[in-house]
């Protein structure tokens, strides 16, 4: 049973699939584990520090030779995987719904792709889901890096010189990142405000000391579909977010969107006309910039400025912490693996509520119901 973890090439990854960690606990399962060469140095990781794990560290093609199961941040072009074994599993992120040439290019090589993104939201998988765990430290760090190009404090502060006021952040979209960037703001000392259309948030929210933003009296306003994911919402709804927010992103300093909804492109939550009524020196983070935005003219790793606001987004912001990113993917894919670990054939075997969730290829096919179904 030999595991192969490749350095990433997607332009700009910073994350690795492997951790030193994980790598010796895949080994007491009765692994092999073998990573490519300089694979961990963006996320701090070391060759030696795999090589003291008890890993094999050699070239790409060394590592792939004869490989059961791939892992990876975001999938590996099939050409690297030609010395995999017949059927191999890889696990990690296929961003199945664009990338639809990859997963086609899987079933053809005959691989078993593994989508991290299609894990079901239920509590035995929340361990085991990415999504979560990099929404979670993309979330903080929106925050940080709107602070950092805000150019004023966040905190209130009663100096001898005069009152310096604390800032006021709304976060749009309240999943895990959206929590994760209140917290933040929170502990910075803003005041913090928030909205989401999944009704059940609004608690949630005003847990963590910050001022819910919601619209009242639109019919059908639940906004909660399928396993905790938001649904797209009717026109009236629609209608009546954009006036509440309207009165309030105006008078907002730092704006953090977070909203996505799955399958879909993010919805657009921040019009140009929006950005015009805010105070010139305002900062807009849009953490769905790379799904196409939540906010108009935003532009993945640009710092765009449009009527006095500074409107910024990274196309991966879990990358900008590489080290604890690593670490928890990493974690996340090792729950994965270890949970479905069969004594006997010494190599996990998927259950049937987990394996059709994440499997989007299997005997040269594509077998995800939505891929098939679209
Ligand atoms: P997400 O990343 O899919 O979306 C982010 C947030 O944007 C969501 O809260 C969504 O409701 C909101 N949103 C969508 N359209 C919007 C709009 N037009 N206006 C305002 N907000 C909008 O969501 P995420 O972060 O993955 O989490 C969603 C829920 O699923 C949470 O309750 C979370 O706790 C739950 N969850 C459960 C897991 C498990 O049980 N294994 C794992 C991950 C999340």
């Amino acid at each position: 049973m030999r595991i192969a973890v490749l350095a990433e090439r997607g332009a700009g990854e910073s994350r690795v699939a492997l951790t030193p960690e994980t790598a010796k606990k895949f080994i007491a399962l009765g692994a092999d584990v073998a990573v490519e060469e300089g694979a961990g140095v963006s996320a701090s990781i070391t060759d030696e520090a795999y090589r003291d794990a008890g890993a094999e560290v050699a070239t790409a093609s060394k590592v792939v030779d004869g490989a059961d199961i791939v892992l990876g941040v975001q999938a590996p072009d099939v050409a690297l995987l030609a010395g995999a074994k017949p059927g191999a599993w890889v696990a990690a992120t296929f961003d199945p719904f664009r990338e639809t040439a990859r997963v086609e290019a899987y079933a053809k090589a005959g691989l078993e792709a593994l989508s991290m993104e299609f894990m079901p939201r239920i509590t035995r998988a929340q361990s085991m889901d990415v999504l979560s765990s990099q929404s979670n430290l993309a979330g903080y760090k929106a925050v940080l890096t709107a602070a950092n190009v805000y150019g004023r404090a966040f905190p209130m502060m009663m100096t001898a010189a005069g009152t310096v006021q604390a800032a006021k952040v709304f976060v749009m979209g309240v999943g895990v990142a959206g929590l994760q960037a209140i917290a933040t703001a929170k502990r910075l000392g803003a005041q913090v405000s928030a909205t989401d259309v999944r009704s059940a948030t609004k608690e949630q929210i005003m847990s963590l000391g910050a001022k819910p933003v919601f619209v009242e009296d639109v019919a059908g306003i639940e906004g909660e579909g399928s396993g905790g994911y938001a649904t797209e919402m009717s026109e009236e709804y629609q209608k009546a977010q954009a006036e509440l927010v309207s009165g309030h992103i105006a008078k907002q300093d730092i704006v953090i969107t977070t909203a996505l909804i799955p399958g879909r492109d993010a919805p657009r939550l921040i019009s140009d006309a929006q950005i015009a009524s805010m105070k010139p020196g305002s900062v807009i983070f849009d953490l769905a910039v790379a799904q196409g935005g939540n906010v108009e003219g935003s532009q993945p790793d640009q710092a765009v400025e449009k009527h006095g606001v500074k409107i910024i987004g990274y196309s991966n912001t879990a990358g900008h912490l590489a080290a604890d990113a690593s670490a928890l993917f990493a974690r996340n894919l090792y729950n994965f693996l270890s949970a479905f670990w069969d004594e006997e054939a010494k190599r996990p075997v998927l259950d049937e509520e987990i394996g059709n969730a994440v499997r989007l290829t299997q005997g040269g096919k594509i077998v995800h119901e939505r891929l098939t179904t679209q």
